[in-house]
């Protein structure tokens, strides 16, 4: 396990912050520090408001710096000074509780505000990650990440604000103490100090592998709730609930185990110490009444000093709560610091170049492939060519990589040997991918719908109030849907479910067909898109699909005798092999 330095980690959330955020924090570091000084001020305020009240005003003057603030106020009498003192006690009790409250606001606001900065970033950097990253994770991570981690660096950067307040806070608290009564105050500070430090120091080990491992839970909780859920059907049938909900248990109680220990671990020496604070007070009166401290005034010392450290302890317990938050949720916000760090895919964003065009041919060029987590490659050497509008049956048994080549040809894998070249360009050099893709409407074996309306889904990615309705109803039309979508009571304004639930799957492939005609690419790619539609409507389809524009280059995968004899040319892939082949061949 990596050890989590909060050094480190502020290091490098600061490099990460943007330059607005960078003032943001500045200003909210002024208010902290405005309001660490005016507690110190509201602290040294109370001693001359405490002598009054113990009748003992001639000590004031005793006071150098107020002296001359009285001076300069032409304050001379004992007597004048009860009105000023109490008013100026209340005055910097206001303030200091005004920049208090301001300095919370300030830091909660600004936690938030670089949570949502970094939500965003790491969002849009795992979105454009590429295809192969999301074959290796498994989602639930990426969900993880973009839920649970976030607020985890939320809470990391909260607790360093925090941090900072405690500490700039405890330093002028200190500094009024000492001032106040060295002597005691050194002794609180040896007391509360150390205790705090012996503290962390035992705990920071609990507090790290607990963070480790409530990481790692969230994310099984997330993927167990997403399996159970995708396999709803199955859990049903079989009688699965009380499986499940037996796994669920252990991650949830262990994950919640750990938090409250960690949160016990944060939260405990607060009340320790608060008790620790009135005993220190009840035997600094006992050694006074057996006059072991002498000089010293006991009402207004003690008082200073029963303000200072009802002040000081929760500063003090700020820095080591926050500290431990640091250690509990380091894990997340580390987690989430891979994400935004990993700089090999933070240039990839697709912009799109209007003017590319396929004009000539898709060339295979010794391609071979392998799945990064496999021994043994999908196919052996390809070589081969696809020219512009021709139109291509590739047929294969089931797992024999007819899927894997879609990709490759799509770009959304890259050849392990060999290369792909579009029009004689290295399909994977000079950023080509992008503008490759662009070009290419791709209906999928498994049609994602999301869970909208029929024509969000037909016209997808596509702001709703630019989509053009007529082109909807003409795709779907074009993908034999049209006339299912206008039996439906709202037509295309009628919600689709999740995952296109509501829909048979062969309503949703002809969604997906009909999203390919909306995109209107030059090239249409079908993964067995057909498959679960009737002879007669995939026949109608492919003929329209031919119809449409005799230049579109249709690559399509089928199992079907019939629709693969529609075919001008077939591609076979058998054993590893990827070749053209004769129609009696087949
Ligand atoms: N992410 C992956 N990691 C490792 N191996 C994979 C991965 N995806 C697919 N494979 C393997 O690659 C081979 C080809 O898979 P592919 O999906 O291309 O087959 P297919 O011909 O499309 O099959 P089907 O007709 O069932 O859709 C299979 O043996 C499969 O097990
Ligand atoms: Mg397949």
């Amino acid at each position: 396990m990596k050890p989590i330095i909060p050094l480190k980690l502020i290091k490098n959330i600061w490099q990460h912050l943007s330059d607005k955020r960078k003032y943001n924090l500045l200003v909210t570091i002024f208010v902290m520090l405005s309001a660490a000084i005016s507690e110190l001020i509201s602290l040294t305020a109370a001693l001359p408001f405490l002598y009054v009240i113990s009748s003992k005003p001639e000590k004031i003057i005793e006071i150098k710096f107020l002296k001359y603030i009285y001076e300069i106020f032409g304050i001379t009498k004992p007597e004048d000074f009860l009105i000023p003192v109490i008013i100026s006690f209340i005055f910097f009790a206001a303030l200091s509780g005004i920049l208090r409250t301001l300095n919370l606001y300030l830091t909660t606001k600004l936690s938030a505000t670089i949570g949502t900065d970094f939500s965003v970033k790491s969002y849009g950097i795992l979105l454009n990650k590429p295809f192969y990253y999301y074959i290796n994770e498994n989602s639930s991570k990426t969900i993880t990440s973009l839920t649970k981690y976030i607020d985890e660096y939320v809470a990391v950067i909260y607790a360093i604000l925090e941090i900072f307040t405690g500490l700039f806070t405890s330093i002028f608290l200190i500094g009024g103490i000492l001032f106040v009564n060295s002597y005691l105050a050194l002794i609180a500070l040896l007391i509360f100090g150390s205790a705090y430090y012996l503290l962390s120091k035992n705990i920071n080990k609990i507090l790290r592998r607990n963070s480790l491992e409530i990481a790692n839970l969230q994310t099984k909780q997330v993927k167990t709730i997403q399996e159970s859920v995708g396999s709803i059907r199955n859990i049903i049938m079989d009688n699965f609930q009380k499986y499940f909900t037996k796994n669920y248990f252990y991650i949830d109680y262990g994950m919640r185990n750990k938090m409250s220990q960690n949160q016990f671990l944060t939260y405990f020496p607060k009340s320790i110490f608060e008790s620790v604070g009135l005993i220190f007070i009840a035997i600094i009166s006992f050694l006074y009444s057996k006059n072991y401290l002498q000089n010293v005034d006991l009402v207004p010392v003690l008082g200073a000093l029963a303000i200072g450290l009802q002040r000081l302890l929760p500063s003090l317990q700020k820095i080591y709560s926050s500290w431990a938050s640091l250690k509990s949720y380091g894990e997340g916000a580390n987690r989430i610091l891979k994400i935004l760090e990993d700089s090999r895919f933070n240039n990839c964003v697709k912009e799109t170049k209007k003017d590319f065009s396929f004009h000539k041919k898709l060339v295979f060029e010794k391609v071979k492939f392998k799945y990064y987590a496999s021994q043994s490659y999908v196919n052996s050497e390809i070589n081969l060519e696809i020219c512009k509008g021709d139109k291509i049956a590739i047929i294969g048994e089931s797992g024999s990589g007819k899927s894997t080549f879609l990709d490759l040809i799509m770009g959304l894998l890259e050849p392990t040997k060999g290369k792909i070249f579009i029009d004689d360009k290295n399909l994977f050099l000079n950023n080509l991918v992008p503008y490759w893709q662009n070009i290419i409407s791709h209906v999928p074996q498994e049609i994602f719908l999301a869970d909208a309306t029929v024509q969000e889904n037909i016209a997808i990615g596509i702001p709703k109030e630019k989509i053009d309705l007529d082109r909807v109803s003409k795709c779907a039309d074009l993908a034999k849907v049209s006339g299912f979508v206008k039996k439906l009571p709202n037509k295309y304004e009628s919600v689709v479910g999740e995952r296109g639930s509501k829909l048979s799957v062969g309503q949703k492939q002809r969604i997906g067909i009909a999203r390919a005609f909306y995109k209107n690419a030059e090239i249409l790619i079908l993964d067995e898109a057909t498959s679960a539609l009737d002879s007669r409507t995939e026949e109608d389809i492919l003929k329209t699909i031919k119809e449409i524009n005799p230049n579109t280059t249709i690559i399509m995968v089928t199992h079907r005798l019939n629709t693969i004899n529609k075919f001008e040319k077939i591609i076979k892939i058998d054993n590893g092999r990827v070749q053209y082949i004769n129609k009696e061949n087949i």
